[in-house]
């Protein structure tokens, strides 16, 4: 079966003025469709510098990254941000809504990207909306969200283009408990709906058991926890 993901002795390291901060020393991965793992350790463990290179959005000093079998070592920027664009959804801790834009224009930024907004992406969109109970909310500026409704709005966004792989880092990290259970039930269900892939980054021990696999990132290495 081909993988969703797939990364290969990625290491990252880091000039803190004269010191060199090895974050990630050779971490391997492997995602089939539909499953999920979760990513804990402590802060500056490099969690986030890990999910930003599986999405290339830094590049690795070593190592490679395949999305679905393909070495995106051998794809141009163009190339990259398109298929990045079909292939994975974002969610971040601070959520990075465009304030000035509606709910529903900004659920639909990743279809605009890919040069697929046409009306039946605008129907998923408002289905996606009303998965995450925000349907009524659609004209709302998003300034005027509570933290959980702008995180909801975020994971409508992440998944309009039906990706096959959510990368979440700390969707919940500025949640309050019950707010954050919410939106977490909410994620888990949606890639399980949408058959999509998920890496959640996450304190929450709980949350993390609720993948398929848990680990932890400690000492630029990845291991089962
Ligand atoms: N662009 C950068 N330049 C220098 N150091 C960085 C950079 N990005 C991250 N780091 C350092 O790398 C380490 C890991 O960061 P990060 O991946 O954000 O950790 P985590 O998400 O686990 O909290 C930290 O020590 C951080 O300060
Ligand atoms: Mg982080």
């Amino acid at each position: 079966m081909q993988f969703v993901i797939e990364s290969k002795g990625i290491s990252k390291v880091f000039n803190s003025g004269e010191n060199k901060i090895e974050v990630l020393s050779g971490v391997d991965l492997e995602l089939i469709p539909g499953d999920s793992i979760s990513i804990q350790g402590s802060s500056g463990s490099g969690k986030s510098t890990f999910l930003n290179i599986l999405g290339l959005l830094e590049t690795p000093d070593q190592g490679s990254v395949k999305w679905l079998g393909k070495d995106v070592s051998s794809m141009n920027s163009n190339e990259i941000a398109k298929q990045r664009s079909s292939v994975i959804g974002f969610v971040y801790q601070h959520y990075y809504l465009i304030p000035e834009l509606n709910v529903l224009e900004n659920v639909l930024i990743p279809a605009k990207i890919n040069g697929t907004e046409d009306a039946s992406v605008k129907d998923r969109a408002l289905h996606l909306l009303e998965v995450v109970g925000l349907e009524d909310r659609k004209k709302q500026v998003t300034n005027q969200l509570s933290g959980g409704e702008r995180q909801r709005v975020a994971l409508a966004r992440a998944l309009i283009n039906q990706p096959k792989l959510i990368l979440a880092d700390e969707p919940t990290g500025n949640l309050d408990e019950e707010t954050g259970l919410v939106v977490m039930d909410m994620l888990l269900n949606l890639c399980e709906v949408e058959n999509a892939a998920l890496i959640l980054v996450t304190h929450n021990q709980e949350f993390a058991k609720r993948t398929n696999q848990a680990m932890r990132l400690t000492l630029g290495k990845i291991n089962p926890c």
